[in-house]
């Protein structure tokens, strides 16, 4: 017998309605849908903002070095690299679909986009700026005056346009189209035997009970070992870091599976090297259930459907800085 713990019960009693429903039209995970972008042109200003690797003080690292969209939207590094190569206290989650997000960041400290957008700039691990100095360094290039007078209608570059710039472009970093989405909108040949498997064990073990919505992932908060805890040396305390309760400690925003054969270390320590082990830790730790290696693979085939269309477009060309920009310092 397994033993579960009272979370996952209210887990799984969640999931199991969904499963026996299952045959019928209602599935636990949605395609995702793409909206229809409101304003062009900022999301073009923040696609720049994005990729400017002057917004940090070392003048070297942009939003794109951590969260690269050459590759899934992370570093793939457990932990990431900030200024001076420091080594930075927790894995890099994909900015890929972060818009379905119910917060921003593994505890969830920034309630959307814009207010994170803000964060890694000044943060003296990551980019290592200030607020002021990026802002200095972006007005003093006429550019960039220019393109934020046009979205923003004033001459006075700040912090809450920049930031709402970069949300704009994040909200279009979504990935429609997956293998299993197309299974998901009925075509029925869009998934293999062996991934269609998959998908039926990962919802009757119930990881739907977390990994759920258009995201799969994203929706809730929710204990790192709930049947067994978690070995980790990582010093992160989840949710209760911004709660303050000792009830939320080990509670992480459960991520997004979308696109997770791209987004590997796993983990909030990123100590799960493959897919495999992550599944198998998951199988293990959350609901009590150790699952042969056929299963393993099914699942993992399954998530793998989940790769959606990746966002394309032109690289920014950014506009030079000229004698009065301030000077990158990428040593001190
Ligand atoms: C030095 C590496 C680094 C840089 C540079 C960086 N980030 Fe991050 N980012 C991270 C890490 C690490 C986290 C997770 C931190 C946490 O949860 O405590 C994160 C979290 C996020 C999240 C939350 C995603 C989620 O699922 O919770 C978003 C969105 C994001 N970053 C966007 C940005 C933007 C926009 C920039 C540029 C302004 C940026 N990042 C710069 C490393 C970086
Ligand atoms: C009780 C909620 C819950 C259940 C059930 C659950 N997960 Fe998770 N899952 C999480 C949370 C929370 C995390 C993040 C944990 C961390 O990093 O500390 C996570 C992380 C993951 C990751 C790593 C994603 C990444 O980007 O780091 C994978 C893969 C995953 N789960 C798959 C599964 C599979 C497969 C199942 C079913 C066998 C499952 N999960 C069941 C809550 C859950």
């Amino acid at each position: 017998m397994f033993k579960y713990s009272k979370a996952a019960a209210i887990a799984l009693a969640v999931c199991f309605p969904l499963v026996s429903q299952s045959a019928s039209a209602e599935e636990p995970i949605e395609p995702i849908t793409v909206k229809p972008v409101e304003d062009a042109a900022m999301v073009e200003l923040g696609k720049k903002l994005y990729f400017d690797p002057r917004l940090s003080k070392s003048g070297f690292i942009s939003c794109n070095s951590c969260h690269n969209l050459s590759m899934g939207g992370t570093d793939n590094l457990k932990t990431s690299i900030g200024h001076n190569w420091q080594q930075g206290p927790i894995n890099s989650p994909t900015v890929l679909n972060s818009s379905l997000n119910l917060a921003q960041f593994w505890d969830g400290r920034a309630m959307n986009l814009q207010e994170q957008a803000g964060g890694p700039i000044a943060n003296p691990g990551e980019m290592a700026s200030t607020h002021a100095l990026a802002l200095k360094v972006l007005q003093s290039i006429p550019e960039y005056v220019s393109e934020y007078k046009a979205v923003f209608n004033t001459d006075k570059i700040d912090i809450d346009g920049v930031t709402k710039a970069i949300a704009a472009f994040e909200e279009t970093l979504v990935t429609p189209n997956s293998p299993f989405d197309k299974w998901l909108k009925g075509d029925k040949k869009a998934l293999t035997a062996q991934e269609l498997a998959g998908y039926e064990l990962f919802k009757d073990s119930g990881c739907t009970a977390c990994h759920n919505g258009a995201a799969a992932g994203g929706n809730t908060f929710e204990k790192m070992g709930v049947v067994e805890p978690y070995q980790t040396k990582n010093a992160a305390e989840g949710r209760a870091a911004v709660t303050k309760d000792e009830a939320d400690r080990f509670y992480f925003k459960v991520p997004t599976l979308r696109n997770v054969e791209l987004t590997y270390p796993y983990f909030h320590d990123g100590e799960a090297a493959t897919l495999t082990d992550a599944v198998d830790v998951m199988g293990r730790i959350q609901l009590g259930r150790s699952f042969t290696d056929e299963e393993n693979a099914s699942i993992v085939a399954f998530l793998k459907s989940l790769t959606g269309e990746q966002p394309t477009f032109a690289m920014p060309i950014l506009p030079p800085s000229n004698d009065s920009t301030p000077k990158p310092q990428p040593f001190d």
